[in-house]
Formats: C-alpha cells, sequence, structure tokens
C-alpha cells in the first residue's frame, strides 16, 4: 500500500458564497484526510475555487463588479467557512492564479500539436440574450430551457477535443478497475453513457472574456478562449506543480482520489479521464461521487433559493454537530432529505445522549470510585469483557468502512460501541458494587470502569477526524490525550489494551448539550 494519499474537492464558482451541499463535499474530504493522516500516511488536500466562465462573467455583470473583484471577494466567503469548520486542506487553488493558468495552456498547446484538439465550426441551437447553446432536448418547442426566449442555430469557429478516439479506452480501464467510479450504480450510469454515440466536445468559447486564452494559432479568425470545464479540471494537477515540483507531483498525482457530487460526474468520469490519455498523463485512481442535500426532494441550491448557510449552522448547532450529522445522517452516495427536525433530533441522541454522556458518566465515576490519583489500566484490560470482544468487532469493521466511504455505518459501528458502555453500566451498576466491602467487588468495579475508559478511549480516538474538537476534548476529560501524538499510527492505537497505561481522569463538563427544537 502506498505512503501517499491526495484527495480534492470540486473546486467552487466563485459566483455565491458556500451553502450546505458545498459544505458536505468538503468535510467529507476533510475527514477523509484526516483519518488517513491519523493511519501515519503523508496526505495532501486540495480545495480551491474555478473563477472563469460565463457563469462568473454574467454575475459580476449583475454584482456591477468586474470579474475578478467579484472571485477575490466570494474566495473570501470559502476561506472563512473552511476556517469554521475547522478544514484542514494543504492548498488551495483559484483557477485565476498564475500557476494554474500556465499548466492549461501547456496542456492544451500539446494537444494542438498532436492534433487531438483541432479547429472546426461548432453548430448548436443558442440563446443570444443568455448566450449560451443548449441541446434540442432541453430546448423544448424552440425556447431557451432558462429564460423562454426563442433558440436560433448558431454556427461558430470553435476547437474540438477528440473524445471519441478514447471512448474505448476508457470503458476498458473502467471495466478493469471495479473502483475507479464509485459507488457502482454511478459507474454503470458513465458506462451507460460511454457506449452511447460520444461525439468530440467544444474545447474553446469565443462568446466569452473571461477565461484562459487559447493559444495562438495563425488558422483561427477570432479569439477564443478555453472551455470553462478544461480550465477547471486541470486544477487537480497544475496544484502539484508538474514542472517545478516533480517530486511532489510524482508522489501524490498517481494517488488522486476526486470527491465529487453526482451533477459533475461526467466531466469527472468521461472528460478527465480522456483529456488525461490525450495527455499520455495516468489516470487518478478513483472518483467518489456523492448524492445530494434535497429540500422537499430538490437539490438545495442557491439559484432554486433554498441555499443554507453553514455559518449560520454552525451557530445553531455546533460544528461538530453539524459535521457529525451530515455524516451519520445521510447515506454518501446517495440523496438526502435535509430537515432541520432530523439534524436535531440526530445531535441529541447521538452525540448529547449517547455520546456524551456516556463521556460524562464515566469520567465522572473514575475519580469517585478510584481517587483521583491516576488510575493503572494495564493489569484490568486483558481481562475478557463483552466490551472488549465488541470493540474487537466493531473497530475493525469500522475500520474497513471508512475505506469505502461508507461514513454513516463507520459511525454506526462505532456506536455500537458507544451503546454497549451505557449498557455495560447500567448491567454491571458500578454505583451498587461500590457500596460492597467485598474485596472482588472492589476489583469488579474497577475492571467494569477500566473496561468502559478504554471502550471510549477508542471510541473518542476514531472520531477525531468527524468530530475533532469535541473528540479531543473527550481524549483529554479520558487522559488519553497523548494519542494524539500519533507515535503509533491509527491502526495500532484502536487496538484494545493499546492505550496509556496510568491516565489521570477528570469528571467532564457537558460536550453536547442538548439542542433545543425551535418550533417552525
Ligand atoms: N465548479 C464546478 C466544479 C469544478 S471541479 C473541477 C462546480 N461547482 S459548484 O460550486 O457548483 O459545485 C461544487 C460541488 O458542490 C459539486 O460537487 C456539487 O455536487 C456540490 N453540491 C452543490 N449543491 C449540493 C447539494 N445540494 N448537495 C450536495 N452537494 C451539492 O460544479
Amino acid at each position: 500500500m502506498s505512503s501517499s494519499y491526495y484527495i480534492t474537492t470540486p473546486i467552487y464558482y466563485v459566483t455565491d458564497a458556500p451553502h450546505i451541499g458545498h459544505l458536505y463535499t468538503t468535510v467529507a474530504a476533510d475527514i477523509m484526510a484526516h483519518y488517513h493522516r491519523m493511519l501515519g500516511k503523508d496526505v495532501w488536500f486540495l480545495t480551491g475555487t474555478d473563477e472563469h466562465g460565463q457563469k462568473i462573467q454574467k454575475k459580476a455583470k449583475e454584482t456591477g463588479e468586474t470579474p475578478i473583484a467579484l472571485a477575490d471577494r466570494v474566495v473570501q466567503r470559502y476561506l472563512e467557512a473552511w476556517k469554521e469548520y475547522g478544514i484542514e486542506f494543504n492548498d488551495f487553488i483559484r483557477t485565476t492564479e498564475e500557476r494554474h493558468k500556465k499548466v492549461v495552456q501547456a496542456f492544451i498547446k500539446k494537444l494542438m500539436d498532436t492534433g487531438d484538439v483541432y479547429l472546426g465550426d461548432y453548430e448548436g441551437l443558442y440563446c443570444i440574450p443568455c448566450e449560451t447553446y443548449c441541446t434540442e432536448t432541453q430546448a423544448t418547442n424552440g425556447k431557451c430551457p432558462d429564460c423562454g426566449r426563442p433558440v436560433e442555430k448558431l454556427r461558430e469557429e470553435s476547437y474540438f477535443f477528440r473524445m471519441s478516439k478514447y471512448v474505448a479506452p476508457l470503458i476498458k480501464h473502467i471495466e478493469e478497475n471495479p473502483n475507479f467510479i464509485l459507488p457502482e450504480s454511478r459507474k454503470n450510469e458513465v458506462l451507460g453513457f460511454l457506449k452511447g454515440e460520444v461525439k468530440d466536445i467544444s474545447i474553446s468559447r469565443t462568446t466569452i472574456d473571461w477565461g484562459i486564452p487559447m493559444p495562438q494559432d495563425p488558422k483561427a479568425t477570432k479569439s477564443h478562449k478555453v472551455y470553462v470545464w478544461f480550465d477547471a479540471l486541470t486544477n487537480y494537477i497544475s496544484a502539484l506543480g508538474p514542472q517545478e515540483n516533480d517530486a511532489k507531483y510524482s508522489k501524490f498525482w498517481p494517488e488522486a482520489i476526486h470527491v465529487v457530487g453526482k451533477d459533475i460526474l461526467r466531466f469527472h468520469a468521461v472528460y478527465w479521464p480522456t483529456f488525461l490519455m490525450a495527455l499520455g498523463i495516468r489516470l487518478p485512481k478513483q472518483i467518489i461521487a456523492h448524492g445530494w442535500l434535497t429540500d422537499s426532494n430538490r437539490k438545495i441550491s442557491k439559484s432554486l433559493g433554498n441555499a443554507i448557510d453553514p455559518i449560520a449552522l454552525a451557530k445553531e448547532v455546533g460544528i461538530d454537530g453539524m459535521r457529525f450529522f451530515l455524516f451519520r445522517e445521510f447515506v454518501f452516495g446517495q440523496d438526502g432529505e435535509y430537515t432541520k427536525e432530523i439534524m436535531y433530533q440526530r445531535i441529541n441522541a447521538d452525540l448529547a445522549n449517547d455520546f456524551g454522556n456516556c463521556i460524562n458518566r464515566v469520567t465522572n465515576m473514575i475519580p469517585k470510585y478510584m481517587g483521583n490519583n491516576p488510575i493503572s489500566t494495564e493489569s484490568y484490560l486483558t481481562n475478557p469483557s463483552e466490551l472488549k470482544t465488541l470493540a474487537n468487532n466493531c473497530v475493525p469493521q469500522a475500520q474497513k468502512e471508512m475505506l469505502d466511504f461508507s461514513f454513516n455505518k463507520a459511525l454506526e459501528s462505532i456506536w455500537k460501541l458507544i451503546s454497549g458502555v451505557n449498557r455495560y453500566v447500567e448491567n454491571n451498576a458500578p454505583w451498587t458494587l461500590a457500596k460492597s466491602k467485598d474485596p472482588k467487588d472492589k476489583t469488579k468495579l474497577e475492571e467494569v470502569l477500566v473496561h468502559c475508559h478504554e471502550s471510549l478511549r477508542i471510541a473518542s480516538l476514531f472520531l477525531v477526524p468527524f468530530i475533532p474538537k469535541s473528540a479531543k476534548l473527550a481524549l483529554g476529560y479520558l487522559g488519553t490525550e497523548s494519542d494524539l501524538n500519533l507515535v503509533a499510527p491509527l491502526k495500532t492505537q484502536l487496538v484494545w489494551g493499546s492505550g496509556p497505561k496510568a491516565v489521570q481522569v477528570t469528571k467532564s463538563a457537558p460536550l453536547f448539550p442538548r439542542l433545543e427544537i425551535p418550533k417552525s
């Protein structure tokens, strides 16, 4: 297994501030980056913004700004949101940066030289007021799908990418690498598309100014800008600085995992790989497509007017509450209906009641029944118990689920252990054992508490990537924050009995106060 790990989010349009959908993709990548850092991997986590093209140019016109002023303003909103949510990216790329533009131009130049990008005529249905092309199916009754005004047949000079040439090799690659596109259902969608009629695609635009210029070409009669998706997708490589930093590029590029929403899967699973094949660059390792967060079964988005501000939500339910809810409640590959009620219920039930209470109970009982000095755990942990059996089953299971991006299942597995602790406390009633005069009961009491402690150490450590602030606080109360130094990789530290031999436990303050569900 490679020791490097490269994970990316899509780069976000700077038309507007981030909403909960953007947060979802970004936190997913952040959890994976955090988890793999804890596993001891050398991680590179990239995010950024997509700043060229028609959408941005149009929005800037509306707001009366220059496109770059708009981008400079909106990018701050992304940076603020990601800071608030504790997103630990290694690099943030903006497509207006020089380091990016020069790679895009070099790529296009190479494809022009090899003949995979060629000059031709583009013919399609065009809406003049919106300045966009649409397909026959989109233009019902010859009307623009956006504004409803009549569309016209238009022909213009355009550069094309010879995508059709790479369809067969791409199908072969997908079939030979079953994990290249996940989940399975999305992979089949992509294969279905590829097995239909795939045409060469237009790779330049003459209708926009705000974009990266195509290289000079005496054959062209107009000034062309690079198609925004070619520009945007290249960020995954330009950010690694292939020309200047070959070591970084060679180390991370072959490990690339792109996390994307299902709406942009085709660009990542068809366009991008065929561009790369034409450039003679190896393909990314994996493309993971997640579903949408919906509101009354409609995608949550700024343009539909149902966007939800992540910073406002963090104020309401806390950063960790939000991070947890998004990945416990929804199945990563599928759509999930977002409602406030479900969010509050989930956070109260799992974090306030189960996890928070459990930490509180155990860190309260240990000093109460075993005294305020550090306790020694070693001698008790070799003995069997139902918690030990549970941890030995659930924790490896959760680790397996993480590798498949099955966040909700991994959390469910860890919750089996946390609920197990609550049950074990009830069944063994430490408060009754504490009243007994029998020395055997004293030993039993200590063993029960140490086994609860060990289970919570393991659960909290596993939860660090999901709820970093609260899980680290929990480890602090348990007296095992030294686990965070990761002297051994996470896998080893998650093994029963691998924690510090003596621990100083302190009674915890409530980790998650119960939330009052607002009346709507
Ligand atoms: N700029 C392009 C991506 C270029 S990547 C080379 C883009 N940007 S976007 O800002 O519109 O969306 C970025 C991501 O946010 C997509 O993965 C999209 O699926 C995700 N989400 C936007 N709304 C969403 C939901 N309601 N739910 C979940 N994710 C959604 O596309």
